[in-house]
């Protein structure tokens, strides 16, 4: 392994988002966004897929994130415990509905924001730089009921206006953001994405393509907006990445591999490189996807690309144009894998692969020659507490040291990095699932699957391993 040095300032830390931590869903004057529909359970899946029936929370089911870990009255006590890590960021995101409680009202509210005031604060006066999400798979619930959500062209100017508004009052506070978190899952989880609700007989393609253009659109105003406020920002996009491996040397499965990772590429190229690749019109052509475009968008996507890419990275994704092997599908993995028969899996059927995360930030680099920031990574796991209140977490540490390691042979390959914020350095409601149980944490919370539990925190061991990661810039493993 090479022996690299991680770059000076380098932004180790950890990654949240609001509706999995905050809870107090509706105090402070909050709205209601799309997360607080989605209970745990079966029916959780089936609204994610945005086969939605009501708008409004349902009696007889349990609802993960209007509660969450109560970060929104402990934010001081778990921000006090990522200084004691020596954290050098926290990628946090903002809920739009705490902004404009529906989206789109005449002013914003003060309690809103004077919660992420008093957030950024306090990760100042440890030196730990705040890095914000700006969507983070919520969309307010009064925009998915007037509008039908990012289906509309609406949504593009009060998006714009939220995102001027946070530049605006943040502007001393916050250097890095990022306009929508793992902008391709809306492809796979259309009401987690974007706020979609089908009708029966919809062609959802046409509906998800049109919402992708609209987020990117937003998103690049989002960049010039802020590029304008706070010239000395960076401002990002987030890809759900994962490179995609072909099963067999077959050239049907390679370019199936290839299209597979342009299903996640194309956001990106749009953002980065600011105009649609070839091989996107030519799939909008092949599906008779109409894309309704304003005339001045060409411009606006070329003029206003991000500073940099965020992404996630859990596992590396494999596919196969044989129907017999795509019979050998992972469970768990919303982007559809099929087994790697050659790498262990998660408990949640996640393939842990770590040197797929060199593969990846290489694929990356070399595709958009920018910085890459990994905002999130991290392996989601249950924990037991022993009776004398300890979690030894040997096996997240492995994962984390595994993964750390290939960052930085990334990094001695030549591709710059500026920062690795795992997933959930405490641990959070899962977005996929809803529970608790599936934690990513350097901190236990006391909290199951059903919402009883006194959330009191507690250091895992792997609190102690990560604190000396961070001290060591990387060179402790
Ligand atoms: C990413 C999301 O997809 O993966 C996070 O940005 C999410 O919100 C994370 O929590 C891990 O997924 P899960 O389902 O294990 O929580």
């Amino acid at each position: 392994m090479a022996k690299t040095k991680f770059p000076e300032g380098f932004l180790w830390g950890g990654a949240l988002a609001a509706n999995q931590v905050e809870g107090a869903y509706l105090e402070g004057g909050k709205g209601l966004t799309t997360v607080d529909l989605l209970p745990t359970g079966e029916k959780r899946f089936e609204l994610m897929l945005g086969k939605v029936d009501s708008l409004r929370p349902m009696e007889g089911y349990f609802y993960p994130s209007h509660e969450a870990i109560d970060f929104y009255h402990t934010y001081k006590e778990d921000i006090a415990l990522f200084a004691e890590m020596g954290f050098k960021a926290l990628r946090v995101s903002i809920s739009w509905t705490r902004i404009f409680p529906n989206g789109n009202d005449e002013q914003p509210n003060e309690a809103g924001l004077q919660f992420y005031d008093d957030v950024f604060d306090e990760l100042l006066k440890y030196g730990i730089e705040p890095v914000v999400t700006i969507a983070h798979f919520d969309v307010p619930v009064h925009l998915v009921e007037q509008y039908g959500s990012w289906r509309s062209r609406e949504l593009v100017k009060f998006f714009e206006r939220y995102a001027t508004i946070l530049f605006e009052r943040y502007k001393g506070k916050v250097k890095y953001w990022m306009t929508f978190n793992e902008i391709n899952m809306l492809l796979h989880l259309q009401f987690v994405g974007a706020g979609l609700v089908f009708k029966e007989g919809e062609d959802q393609n046409q509906i998800k393509y049109q919402a992708a253009h609209h987020q990117l659109v937003a998103s690049s105003l989002a960049v010039k907006a802020c590029h304008e406020i706070i010239p000395d920002a960076k401002i990002g996009c987030m890809l759900a990445a994962g490179s995609t491996y072909p099963y067999t040397c077959n050239p049907e499965d390679i370019y199936s591999a290839m299209e597979k990772d342009r299903e996640s590429f194309f956001f990106i190229d749009v953002q980065s490189r600011g105009e649609y690749p070839g091989y996107a019109k030519r799939f909008f052509r092949d599906h008779n996807l109409n894309i309704q475009m304003e005339p001045e968008d060409e411009e606006i996507l070329k003029n206003h690309t991000v500073d940099y890419i965020g992404f996630s990275y859990y596992a590396s994704r494999v596919t196969s144009t044989d129907p017999e092997i795509l019979k050998q599908m992972t469970g768990g993995n919303v982007f559809g894998s099929v087994e790697n028969p050659y790498l262990e899996k998660s408990e949640w059927g996640w393939t842990i692969d770590p040197k797929g995360f060199r593969i990846t930030a290489n694929q990356l680099y070399d595709r958009y020659q920018k910085p890459l920031f990994v905002v999130e990574n991290g392996l989601g796991a249950v924990d037991e507490v022993t009776p004398d209140g300890e979690v030894h977490d040997d096996y997240r540490i492995d994962y984390l040291a595994k993964h750390v390691a290939e960052i930085a042979e990334a990094i001695e390959d030549g591709v710059e990095i500026i920062g690795y914020t795992s997933w959930g350095p405490i641990d959070i409601v899962s977005a996929s699932t809803g529970e608790m149980k599936k934690r990513y944490g350097y901190i236990y919370v006391d909290k199951d699957n059903e919402g009883n539990g006194t959330l009191k925190r507690l250091k895992k061991k792997s609190f102690h391993w990560y604190k000396q990661v961070i001290q060591s810039n990387g060179e402790n493993l």
